[in-house]
């Protein structure tokens, strides 16, 4: 069975003993498998109470997919199915290759991958109907949306973080080769933000393709603040649908960047309230002081104008918060003769915007008011347009042995 790998990856395969090392180290020649020790050799723990690629410190590259469950699927198809995507989902988090893996070398570089699952409303029913939020339903019609079917719903989110395309590649295909059976896929969004060590600051908040810094006012991983806010923890929280499991909510947001390039810079900063350099709020010199709402000019009128986008994500009740995790997404836009055409939702040359990726423990407590204060009036509005839409529970995470989503079969 080893015959088509090299020694060391099929040691790591599980294929030779210790022996196979052995030999090759005596010859003396350098035959360590080619992982990289800065990028491509780190890894993120799989298995834990809650699922990584929430709390993870965001990755270079994500992949979201949906997948629809064929008709007929029943609870125990669900059971055989998330064991199946457990087991490859650690092994390939860990840098080793599942046992069917026809590319095994491809497994060695874990490069920070993660793998997280979501659960749509028609599998949370079929495996725990008592335990089905709410919430777990379309988000309500926004007047700002103009949906396209094939970016919304689905039944089974596959949330594949990694800091190396390669790397997330096979993990999606390898994930994928395991669904044949089950369904089929519903849409695939691809998204990016800049590699480490392209941005000076570490870590850095990200620029979306306006060029603005996004990602300056978020909650932070092990504060208090996150532990309400995603997890449902605390007095002040609104119940999670269940310990340990939060929601997902992927809104794909066209971003019209011929339009963008239209507006000049004041135009652009006090739509969003901050400078595009430093991110800073207008009121304030650095990307992270904090905004000034009441502070008015010269004239008379609010630094930080009304219509701003900070002013009005800000929601006035300090529970409604999210954790915001967004991808940039930029797909060419072709007509038949290979020439970017303007086509209904294209800038132009490309169709560009974000994965808006938002967790939370309760969908309609949190996200849909902010969502619904931009709706009302929000300047960004002008140049972007919700083009997907879709919502997730996210169970918790397993330990090694179970599967995730092992609890809801009890
Ligand atoms: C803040 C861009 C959509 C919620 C920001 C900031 C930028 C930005 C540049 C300021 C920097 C920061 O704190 O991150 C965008 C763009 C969007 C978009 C380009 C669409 C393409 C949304 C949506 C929501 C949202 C759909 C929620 C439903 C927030 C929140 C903040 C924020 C909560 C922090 C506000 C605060 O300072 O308290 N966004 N955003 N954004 N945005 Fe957005």
């Amino acid at each position: 069975a080893a015959a088509g790998l090299g020694v060391a990856a099929a040691q790591r395969s599980g294929l030779l003993g210790a022996a196979g090392s052995s030999d090759r180290e005596d010859s003396g020649t350098a035959t360590e498998p080619a992982r990289t020790e800065a990028v491509g050799a780190r890894s993120e723990a799989f298995y834990g109470p809650r699922q990584a690629g929430i709390d993870t410190m965001p990755q270079s590259f994500a992949t979201f997919l949906a997948v629809d469950q064929a008709e007929g699927t029943e609870r125990e198809t669900i059971r055989r199915m998330m064991r199946v995507l457990t087991q490859d989902a650690a092994a390939l988090t860990g840098g080793d290759a599942p046992i069917n893996d026809q590319e095994p070398e491809l497994a060695l570089n874990p490069s920070r991958l993660t793998v997280t699952f979501g659960f749509g409303a028609r599998i949370l029913n079929l495996v725990a109907p008592e335990r089905a939020p709410e919430w777990l339903r379309p988000l309500p019609a926004f007047g700002i949306d103009q949906l396209e079917d094939r970016w919304n719903d689905g039944d089974l989110l596959i949330q594949v973080c990694c800091e190396d395309t390669v790397s997330l590649a096979h993990a999606q295909r390898v994930l994928l080769k395991n669904l044949r059976s089950f369904g089929t896929v519903r849409w695939v969004q691809n998204g990016f933000r800049s590699v480490p060590g392209a941005e000076a600051a570490d870590p850095p908040s990200m620029r979306n393709l306006f060029g603005q810094v996004d990602g300056t006012v978020d909650t932070q991983p092990d504060t208090p603040e996150h532990e309400q806010i995603v997890w449902g923890v605390g007095e002040q929280a609104f119940q999670p649908w269940i310990q340990d499991g939060t929601s997902l909510v992927l809104r794909r947001i066209h971003m019209n960047l011929d339009t963008w390039d239209e507006a000049d810079r004041p135009a652009r900063e006090d739509s969003v309230g901050r400078t595009l350099d430093t991110g800073a709020p207008l009121t304030g010199t650095a990307e992270r002081d904090e905004p000034d709402f009441e502070a008015v000019g010269p004239l008379g009128f609010k630094i930080i104008p009304d219509y701003s986008h900070i002013r009005r994500s800000r929601h006035p009740d300090d529970r409604v918060r999210i954790h915001r995790r967004p991808y940039n997404y930029d797909v060419p836009v072709m007509d038949a003769s290979g020439f970017a055409s303007a086509g209904s939702s294209s800038g132009g040359v490309s169709d560009s915007g974000l994965l808006f990726a938002s967790y939370q423990a309760d969908v309609d407590q949190q996200f849909v008011p902010i969502q619904q204060r931009l709706d009302d009036l929000d300047m960004l509005n002008v140049w972007t347009v919700p083009v997907g839409s879709a919502v997730f529970a996210i169970p918790p995470g397993c330990q090694k042995g179970g599967f995730v989503g092992d609890v809801l079969f009890n």
